[in-house]
């Protein structure tokens, strides 16, 4: 192939060097087998554009190896401990197979999350059960599945004890301001999740009589760029294991120290490495404590949130107002982080990865809301109709918070590997939406 041209992250040949150096910038965005053969988007070894003709668009690509690289990596930085995916970044039965296949548990935080954890065979006691208003039936299932929940209210050991449930940790809110977006700090002083110190305390004495207290839990926020203010935590947790262990004589044997490492969605974010964030709250919690401890972490961003890509169809495209729009056949049904919580992306042309950029466009949705823009002010060859946009990751709370909004079914989900796609999540169809409605 004279002609051929490659660029990949892994150590590849880089043939073009100036339409390299812009792309390896997005291609680091982009799962670990990304890369650009003959001017095309190719992920786990399958053409972008072979993987939209077979499964159609908006289509959310999963790299096997790119996830298999961080759980291998959190099992290498803590190897005293059980990781857990946060199920709730995809709940999805053939990741949390793999995740199971691993050794892997999950945290779920509904019925439905935990129905997908025991569906994808997910050993019980590697089922951690959160959730600040569980209801007497999430409890009795929780019992039922043998898993262990976090107490999350004050009243709760006493309602699980009669549901059945036999062991849990407790969660402590620390009083600690993540630096993200305010709708994902989760442990600030007038946070809805967890206990603070004194509560924490009362409960531990009084669910000690009742239910096998094993451990006391934080999760300080989700997206966290840095890992000062989770080291606080850590600071804070070490506190409370020793006014506990002084006060009422009791000993954590796990230490959950929750989820919340960052990923980059566009090339100005920043995100620590596995080690530099949960190997270092490990660490900090290892220097101030002396007993043995077994840790507890639940990663769900970080694990998949870089392995996803979103293939889009290029629809309308037109000026208005000196801004160049491009439409695109999913939006804020398939993606609400930028309506939610303001995140940025950045995309690639997958068919034509290898034209330099031309213009700044604003990628906008197809839903009736203006506030339906998924980029404002992408870089790229201009876009034309079937083009293919590809966003990188986008594998973490993107289905996993999807709607039907204006009657759009949610997309699909494929996992590739070594050429070959595993469809993962069936596209839903109209027909399915209209099964809801009883006079149809
Ligand atoms: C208790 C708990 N654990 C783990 C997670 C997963 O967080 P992340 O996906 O940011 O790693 C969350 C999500 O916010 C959570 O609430």
């Amino acid at each position: 192939m004279p002609n051929s041209c490659r660029f990949r992250l892994d150590g590849g040949a880089i043939l073009r060097t100036r339409t390299a150096v812009t792309l390896s910038g997005v291609l680091d965005l982009f799962p670990d087998t990304a890369a650009v053969e003959d001017g095309e988007l190719v992920l786990g070894g399958i053409a972008a554009s072979t993987l939209a003709r077979d499964f159609g668009t908006p289509l959310v690509v999963y790299c096997r190896r790119t996830i298999l690289g961080q759980v291998r990596e959190y099992q290498r930085v803590v190897p005293e401990g059980l990781v857990l995916y946060g199920t709730k970044a995809f709940p999805n039965v053939a990741l949390l197979r793999l995740f199971a296949g691993e050794g892997l548990g999950a945290d779920v935080s509904t019925l439905g999350e935990l129905r997908f954890a025991r569906s994808a065979g997910m050993p019980a006691e590697r089922i951690v059960f959160h959730g600040n208003n569980k209801s007497d039936d999430e409890l009795r299932a929780a019992a039922e599945a043998e898993a262990t929940i976090v107490l999350d209210a004050p009243d709760e050991a006493e309602r699980a004890h009669a549901a059945g449930v036999t062991r849990a940790l407790i969660r402590l809110t620390p009083g600690v301001e993540a630096h993200t977006h305010q709708s994902i700090q989760t442990a600030h002083s007038e946070s809805k999740f967890g206990l603070d110190p004194d509560q924490a305390l009362a409960t531990i004495r009084d669910a000690r009589e009742l239910v096998d207290l094993a451990g006391v839990h934080v999760h300080i926020g989700s997206q966290l760029a840095r890992a000062d203010e989770s080291i606080a935590a850590v600071d804070r947790l070490l506190e409370f294991c020793e006014r506990v262990r002084d006060e009422h004589g009791w000993l954590p044997r796990i230490v959950d120290i929750g989820g919340g490492l960052a990923i980059r969605h566009s090339r100005d974010e920043n995100a620590p490495s596995v080690a530099a964030f949960a190997g270092a709250l490990v660490g900090r919690f290892r220097a101030g404590w002396t007993e043995p401890v077994w840790f507890y972490l639940e990663p769900g961003r970080s694990l998949i949130g870089r392995a996803g890509v979103t293939l889009y169809r290029v629809g309308a495209t037109k000026r208005s107002g000196g801004v160049e729009y491009v439409a695109f056949d999913g939006g804020m049904s398939d993606n609400p982080r930028p309506q939610l919580y303001g995140a940025r992306y950045e995309a690639l042309l997958a068919n034509r990865a290898d034209e330099p950029a031309t213009g700044v466009f604003r990628i906008a949705g197809k839903h009736c809301e203006s506030g339906d823009v998924l980029i404002d002010g992408a870089r790229l060859p201009a876009p034309r109709r079937d083009d293919l946009l590809a966003v990188p990751a986008t594998g973490a709370y993107t289905l996993a918070m999807a709607s039907t909004y204006n009657g759009v079914p949610r997309p699909a989900a494929v996992l590739v590997a070594d050429g070959a796609a595993q469809l993962i999540r069936r596209r839903e169809t109209i027909d399915e939406l209209l099964s809801f409605e009883p006079d149809v």
